[in-house]
């Protein structure tokens, strides 16, 4: 029985698939789902069990935006007073390694949604964008931020002033996601991706998904030191002695995630 209405949560293996499931709103993400997006992926986050989240839509829509009839209403203390959005940075936080696999539209919130994941993989139905000047607003869950460091200002500036959509090969192009597979291949190969992150040591796929975020807020010399000292650390681990141990005996390795 899950706790959840708006989203639907599958495991296989170490790998956890997470998909949005309000078909009627092409997955709009009002605060339940956010709350719930962030409340499961937070609690697969605490189990060790699981080594990768996949966070997936429909076919037609990863997420369509934030849910535009909800804020409508709402005034400047509203959304002030209740940090309106302040949830999905949790998201951020997240330690175990997150893939997106987005097919149809990941506007606004959507295209946020998935920049907050590690690996972005796109089907060649995806539609990208920042559409939410032409609503009379700008992005709200860092869009303007997150676009513009994938992107570069050029096209980030182009988006989130004129609404204009990227598709799928434009994205790749532009560096915003890592792969566009057929549509019909995406999940498919979403889970596979995951399910090599999920075989790796968790505890290593971790330091490097931190490592990595590290360049995005600081500077070239503090993120190699701060990488050399996790790669100081990752010698403390099993799965170093185990992952070269295994290399020089021309066998697998298997990770005990210690
Ligand atoms: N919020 C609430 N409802 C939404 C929605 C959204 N973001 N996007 C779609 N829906 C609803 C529609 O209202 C419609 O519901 P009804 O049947 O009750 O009218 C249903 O989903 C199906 O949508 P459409 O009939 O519009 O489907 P379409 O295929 O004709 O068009 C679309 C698809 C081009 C994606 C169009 O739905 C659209 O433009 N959606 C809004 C996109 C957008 O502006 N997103 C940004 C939102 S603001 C934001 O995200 C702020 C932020 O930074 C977090």
């Amino acid at each position: 029985d899950s706790p959840y209405e708006t989203i639907l949560l599958e495991r296989k293996g170490r790998v956890a698939l997470l998909t949005l499931n309000r078909p009627k709103a092409l997955n709009a993400l009002n605060l339940q789902v956010m709350n719930e997006v962030v409340a499961a992926t937070e609690d697969l986050d605490r189990d060790p069990e699981v080594g990768c989240v996949v966070l997936t839509g429909s076919a037609k829509a990863f997420a369509a935006g934030a849910d535009i009839k909800e804020m409508c209403p709402q005034g400047y203390l509203d959304m002030y007073l209740s940090d309106w959005f302040a949830a999905w940075d949790r998201l951020g936080r997240v330690r175990t390694p997150t893939v997106a696999a987005v097919s149809g539209y990941a506007l606004g919130g959507g295209c946020e949604l998935a920049m907050l994941c590690d690996i972005l993989l796109a089907s060649d139905t995806a539609v990208f964008g920042q559409p939410e000047i032409k609503l009379g607003v700008i992005p709200g869950i860092g869009g303007s931020q997150r676009l513009t460091r994938a992107v570069g200002k050029a096209k980030a500036m182009e988006l989130c002033l004129t609404g204009r959509t990227m598709d799928a090969v434009e994205a790749e192009r532009a560096g915003l996601v890592s792969r566009v597979v057929p549509a019909g291949e995406l999940l498919g190969e979403a889970l596979a991706v995951a399910d090599t992150v999920a075989g790796m040591s968790l505890p290593v796929a971790m330091m490097a998904k931190e490592s990595v975020d590290r360049a995005f807020e600081t500077t070239l010399t503090e993120g190699v030191r701060f990488e050399r000292r996790l790669f100081h650390a990752v010698f403390a681990t099993e799965d170093q002695k185990e992952g070269m141990t295994a290399f020089t005996e021309k066998r697998e390795p298997r990770f005990r995630h210690r």
